[in-house]
């Protein structure tokens, strides 16, 4: 039987880092300034995530050959820089976006789930993904086999709480769960501060309201 090709970068047609010149183009991030470029309209009108900035410290610090797990895909921004920045790490990271993809959501007739893909297109073979409702798709996870989790689906109380119990004995000893909009109106983090308390952690976004002040993710270290 031939032996299965070992998923490095190299088998991967990874053959040097993606140069920086390269992911600006894709991801619409301006490296210079960390910040994203709002003049490219067509990667980032969908944009709803404003935290490159922390999403490159965990593709530092997350394992070659570690699992990453983004809940809430949308148009595909946040999880595409997931993708690009462990790809720059040098890593093989295993990529496992959840989305519902629900089918009212489209943009001019084109469903979410095509966008998202269109949108992912440069690292196709990187990611997979699974259209499922967030927390049901935990079941296709054995306990402890997530070194990250980030969640950034329904904000709601109820579905929070519903994500993170069912998130939270996927990630390892030492692994990371983390999420979006801790900062109100959302209810993200009456639920958050419930389950954890002073583990939390709050994340400053990259930018900023109208008085310069930060939004916030929130992540725990297990
Ligand atoms: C705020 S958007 C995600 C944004 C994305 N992380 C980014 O920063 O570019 C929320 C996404 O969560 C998905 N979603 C919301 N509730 C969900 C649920 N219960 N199960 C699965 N997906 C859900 C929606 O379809 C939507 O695509």
């Amino acid at each position: 039987m031939p032996k299965k090709a070992a998923k490095t970068p190299e088998t991967l047609g990874l053959t040097e880092r993606m140069t920086q010149k390269e992911a600006k183009k894709w991801v619409g991030l301006d490296f210079a300034t960390k910040q994203p470029q709002f003049e490219q309209k067509h990667l980032t009108e969908f944009a709803f995530c404003n935290f490159y900035s922390f999403y490159e410290e965990i593709a530092r610090w997350i394992p070659d050959g570690g699992t990453w797990v983004e809940i809430g895909l949308a148009w595909g921004e946040s999880f595409r820089w997931g993708v690009c920045a462990c790809l720059n790490e040098g890593k093989n990271v295993r990529m496992v976006g959840v989305d519902a993809f629900p089918d009212a959501w489209h943009h001019n007739g084109t469903p979410m789930e095509q966008m998202f893909h269109n949108h992912m297109q440069p690292f196709a073979g990187h990611y997979e993904t699974i259209r499922a409702e967030s927390s049901e798709a935990a079941a296709n996870f054995v306990d402890g086999a997530v070194d990250f989790v980030f969640i950034d689906a329904n904000h709601t109380a109820e579905f929070v709480r519903r994500d993170v119990l069912a998130w939270l004995p996927k990630v390892k000893n030492g692994g990371i769960i983390a999420g979006h909009d801790y900062n109100a109106p959302h209810e993200v983090k009456q639920v958050v501060d419930e389950i954890f308390g002073i583990k939390v952690v709050p994340i400053p976004s990259d930018d900023f309201d109208a008085e310069h002040r930060p939004f916030y993710s929130w992540k725990v270290q297990l």
